[in-house]
């Protein structure tokens, strides 16, 4: 499934068109989330990951997220969701969510995910502090 933007750049949820060394690249130098994550973590996570998307202009991948579907828990966790620095502020952001949320094939589900800003961008797609959820943290990268 692809999604044609302005601007020459693009959705696409082929796996095997992520560009596993520039996605690790990020998560694990620029991330405030997954700092340090392993290669070998990252390319487990794209592989066992029930979709992930990139924005891409041109070849190059300039955004990403990752989906993991937990029909047993009635879930979908949606995490390192990222636009890189220099292509942000034109609406990507916004269009790699909808992309990956509202139109993939989890679109119906009941969604998870953690973020410490961006509140603004995710309630556009109804995500909001949850009134019952309850977290244990624990440190992994
Ligand atoms: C969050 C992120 C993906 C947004 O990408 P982007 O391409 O700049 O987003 P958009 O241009 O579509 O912006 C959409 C809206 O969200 C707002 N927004 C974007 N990033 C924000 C942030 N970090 N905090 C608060 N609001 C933010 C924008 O102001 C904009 O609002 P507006 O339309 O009312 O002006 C990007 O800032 C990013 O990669 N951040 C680092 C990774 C991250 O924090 N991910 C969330 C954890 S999963």
């Amino acid at each position: 499934m692809k999604g044609e933007l302005p601007g020459g750049y693009e959705l696409d949820d082929d796996r095997a068109r992520i560009d596993l060394d520039e996605v690790h690249r990020f998560i694990s130098e620029d991330s405030y989330w997954a700092a340090g994550r392993p290669r070998e973590t990252m390319r487990g996570l794209i592989e066992r990951a029930d979709r992930v998307v990139g924005l891409f202009q041109g070849d190059t991948q300039v955004g990403f997220s990752r989906t993991v579907d937990a029909p047993d828990a009635g879930l979908t966790y949606l995490a390192d969701v990222y636009v890189l620095p220099e292509h942000r502020g034109k609406g990507l952001g916004v269009e790699l969510v909808r992309f990956s949320v509202d139109e993939g094939p989890f679109a119906a589900n009941r969604w998870v995910l953690h973020t410490k800003d961006a509140h603004a961008l995710y309630a556009r797609f109804g995500f909001a502090p949850g009134e019952r959820l309850l977290e244990r943290s624990r440190s992994q990268p």
